[in-house]
């Protein structure tokens, strides 16, 4: 069988990406359309998402939904989950989720933090809960969480960004074991830097030039971890450019993750099977 008939009867007709209008998540949706499924993407100006709509139904044929929905509201996943409740729905990719400012924490006021907070560790779990339970129930699914080697460890002017990155790093891990046995693939995909325009503007007001930093094709990372979505729990695009670590290796943190999963259900007893 092809990779992408595959890739359509494992993940179903539509995928969803929230912060799929330019960058990364705009090479997501070619790369998705390009294996034959439909695309609802999701950001916040419309005349870029409508652009990039546009482009994919001229070059693929597939159909295209948008909406303008700013994922750092609390009512976020109830205007997700409307917005995609009549059709078959195989696949999220929760890639909005950035913090370019380089600011510290006490250099920003509290209320730019709660909305980063809100967005990427308060709307990403409604949204893995909202959608694990319609996957489990249709018994096959994936959900993509794109996150950061930010995830592995703090640092001065990261504050906010690490701590919610480690967050989603953690809980997806946590998702992929409890979910693998009803048929949901669930991926957090990690590297360094990736040429988006957020990257760009943030390069620009320090005048450094964008090859400078070995900045990743979003091409390459779209089709990388789209690829490795059965892989779970965790891609480390750029793991081949460190010395082995366990903190940062896909294969030791599978392990790990496996170990503390078999621990727990020896502690706690298996979990009710009425519930996933
Ligand atoms: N760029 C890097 O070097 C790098 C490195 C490691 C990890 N990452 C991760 O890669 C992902 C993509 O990063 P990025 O650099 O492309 O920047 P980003 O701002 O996280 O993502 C850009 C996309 O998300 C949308 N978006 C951002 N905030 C949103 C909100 N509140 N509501 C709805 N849509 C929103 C943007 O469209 P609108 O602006 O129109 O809303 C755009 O479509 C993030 O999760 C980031 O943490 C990036």
């Amino acid at each position: 069988m092809r990779k992408s008939e595959m890739f359509r009867q494992r993940y179903g007709r539509w995928v969803l990406i929230i912060g799929g209008s330019d960058g990364l998540g705009a090479d997501f949706a070619r790369d998705i359309t390009r294996r034959g499924l439909n695309c609802v993407l999701i950001a916040r100006r419309l005349p870029v998402l409508e652009a990039l709509a546009a482009d994919l139904r001229a070059e693929t044929g597939m159909e295209i939904r948008t909406a303008s929905i700013d994922v750092a509201q609390s009512d976020a996943v109830d205007r997700l989950a409307a917005l995609v409740d009549d059709i078959d729905l195989g696949l999220v990719v929760f890639n909005a989720g950035a913090d370019s400012s380089g600011s510290t924490f006490l250099g920003s006021p509290l209320s730019m933090w709660q909305d980063i907070v809100r967005r990427n560790v308060n709307v990403l779990t409604d949204g893995l809960y909202h959608f694990a339970d319609r996957f489990v129930r249709q018994r096959r699914g994936g959900l993509l969480i794109v996150g950061s080697a930010a995830a592995f460890g703090g640092g001065a002017r990261a504050s906010i960004y690490t701590a919610t990155k480690g967050f989603g790093l953690n809980l997806g891990e946590s998702l992929w074991a409890e979910l693998k046995p009803h048929g949901v693939d669930v991926l957090t995909l990690c590297f360094l830097v990736g040429d988006t325009p957020v990257l760009r503007s943030a390069l620009a007001r320090n005048a450094i030039p964008v090859e400078a930093v070995g900045a990743a094709s979003t091409i390459d990372l779209a089709r990388a971890a789209l690829d490795a979505l059965p892989d779970g729990p965790m891609l480390n695009f750029d793991e081949d450019l460190a010395a082995p670590n366990p903190l940062t290796s896909a294969a030791a943190r599978r392990e790990h993750v496996l170990e503390v999963s078999a621990g727990l259900e020896h502690f706690y007893g298996a979990p009710d099977p009425a519930r996933a």
